[in-house]
Formats: structure tokens, sequence, C-alpha cells
């Protein structure tokens, strides 16, 4: 084989094999039910290659042997019809029975949406075009693209949708779960240790499907009650010239027709809630990270990192943008 022949799959193989590993990888499950389905995944894997590696070996056994006529190991016709008969009859019906009752009735069971009474509390997840809100019922706690969630503790998640079709995906936490009009569909969160774990929405829903992805970050109980805490207090108040001009801007401009900062007027659910946004370690749904020249660029042109979004370039000049971005990142 010449060597352009051998790079493209090559490369393809490398493109396939960086998509494991990261944040956001079925196959290093940090939960029970994605350990069972990352262990089926492992023997049917397994399985698989076996099975083919076997047909491989007799094709060619096969081919080296096409020109005699008798069977190879001085096996008699009855013997080899009734290997026929075993490893493509009798084999298949039980191996797919076997993964049939293993993935349809130990997995599926182990990963479907938990009993109202076996959850510590419930999470209500909104998808939107394009970004994730995320409340918390019962505590005023609002927030978007960023769910945190207390270790070892069963998480109920109610998925709706404001718009179209999207569907929730954590994939070293569970299944996937589609948010559809009109339904309320529940996936369990429940992780076995601590860290942050990528999601992404798994339903083509429009042109910036790809930029509408979350952060789960599995906090110790103590901390995640801190933040939970702090998520359910309003907005404070600004300390500073730049950061009150930054917040009447806010106010006075098209920003809170669409956003929410509780403790102020703004009250729109149309883009993310705000309130506690400078705590947030990405913007714009884990597309460009939190930090107050990224926070600039995405008012000044949201168009550009994220066509199709519905936030409007105001044309603000320089000055009402830096203070917004002062006010806007002081919202711990
Ligand atoms: Cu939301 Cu794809």
């Amino acid at each position: 084989m010449s060597t352009p022949q051998i790079r493209l799959p090559l490369l393809l193989f490398v493109l396939v094999l960086a998509g494991c590993g990261g944040r956001q990888n079925t196959l290093d499950p940090a939960s029970k039910q994605e350990h069972a389905i990352s262990t089926l995944w492992w023997v049917m894997l397994t399985g698989a290659t076996i099975g083919f590696a076997v047909i491989l070996l007799l094709l060619l056994l096969g081919w080296l042997r096409r020109n005699r006529p008798n069977l190879p190991f001085g096996l008699g016709e009855r013997t080899a019809n009734g290997i026929v008969v075993v490893m493509g009859v009798a084999l298949p019906i039980a191996l797919l029975s076997l993964l049939f009752f293993w993935s349809d009735v130990y997995v599926i069971r182990k990963t479907e949406a938990p009993k109202a009474s076996s959850t510590a509390f419930t999470i209500d997840v909104v998808g939107h075009q394009w970004f994730w809100e995320i409340r918390y019922p019962g505590t005023g706690a609002v927030t978007a693209n960023e769910l945190h969630i207390p270790v070892n503790t069963r998480v109920n998640v109610v998925g709706t949708t404001a718009d179209v079709i999207h569907s929730f995906w954590v994939p070293a936490l569970n299944r996937k779960i589609d948010l559809i009009p009109g339904r309320r569909n529940r996936v369990l969160l429940d992780a076995d240790r601590t860290g942050v774990f990528r999601g992404q929405c798994a339903e083509f829903c429009g042109l910036q499907h790809a930029h509408m992805a979350l952060l789960v970050f599995v906090q110790s109980r103590p901390a995640f009650r801190d933040w939970l805490a702090g998520m359910a207090r309003p907005a404070r108040a600004p300390t500073s010239q730049p950061e009150r001009l930054g917040r009447r801007v806010f106010l006075a401009q098209a920003c809170s027709g669409c956003h929410a900062i509780r403790g102020t007027p703004a009250r729109a659910r149309v883009g993310p809630d705000l309130t506690h946004v400078g705590s947030r370690t990405t913007l714009a749904s884990v597309t460009i990270p939190n930090d107050p020249a990224s926070l600039a660029a995405w008012i000044r042109d949201p168009q550009h990192p994220k066509p199709g979004n519905k936030m409007p370039a105001l044309g603000l000049p320089e000055p009402q943008i830096r203070a917004l971005v002062a006010y806007l990142e002081s919202l711990k």
C-alpha cells in the first residue's frame, strides 16, 4: 500500500480516538448507571470482535483450501453440518437472547427515570435554542448551562423544552432523554465522584445545535449547599461607579427585554438568567470562556461566535459595553 492510502484510514482512526477521553466520555463512567451502560458496551465490543475474528479465520481457511475436495481436519459431512447448526443457529440465538435480557431488562431498568420517592430533590432543565435553563424548584435558584449537583445523591432531572426538540445527555452520568414540546421526561443523575462532566444536546435542534453544551459540576454536599444558597439569593447591588453605570445600561437597553436579573426589574426568560452570571465559568452554552474580554466581545458581536442565536448586536458605545461587563462580571 502506498503512503497516502495508509494515511487516510490512519487519520480517521486518530479522529475517532480523539472522540474518547476528555470530560465527555461515555466509557469513563462516574455513576452506577453509566457503569452498567459502558460494561454492556465493552462486552458487546469484545463479543463482536471475537465473532468477527472467527468468521475471518474460517473465510481464510476456505480460501486456502479452495482447490481441495475434502473437508479439513478429517471432518465428516455430519460433523460439518453439526458445526453449522451450532455456530450458525444455536449460538447466535443463545447470545442474542442473553444480550436482549442484559440490555433490555437489566441496563434499561438500571438507567430508567427514577421513582418519584427515590430522589433527594428535583432540577428542572428547559431546552432553548440554544442554551439550557436550569431551575431548582422550591429554592428560587435559577441558572443556565452549568448544572451543579451533590455527589452520591439521587437527583431527579425533569426535562422540558421552550421551543423545538432537544436531547439532554451527560455521557459520564447516564443515558440521554429527549426534551419534547408538551412532555416532561425524566432522568436520574447519581454521580459517585466529584468533578466536572460535559454534556451535549444530542438531538439536532437548529443552526447552533453543536454549540449547545452544558457542564455538570459534581460537588461535595457542603459545597453544593453553599452554592445553592448563593444561587437562590437575588443579585448583589453594584458597589463601584462602572458597576452602577452597567446596571443602568442593562435596565435601560434591550438587555432587560430578554434576560432576568433577580432583585432588579429585569424578569424576562428569552435568554439565560444572569443573576449570578459572574460565577459561571463559560458563556453561550460552553462556547466561550467567561472572562471580561470574551464577555465584551460577545456583547459587541454575539452573532460572530454563534451565528443565528437570538441575541442581537445592540451597537452600544464602548464605554457602555465596558460598564456592562464590569456589572455582569460582578454578579457572583
Ligand atoms: Cu438543542 Cu440540539
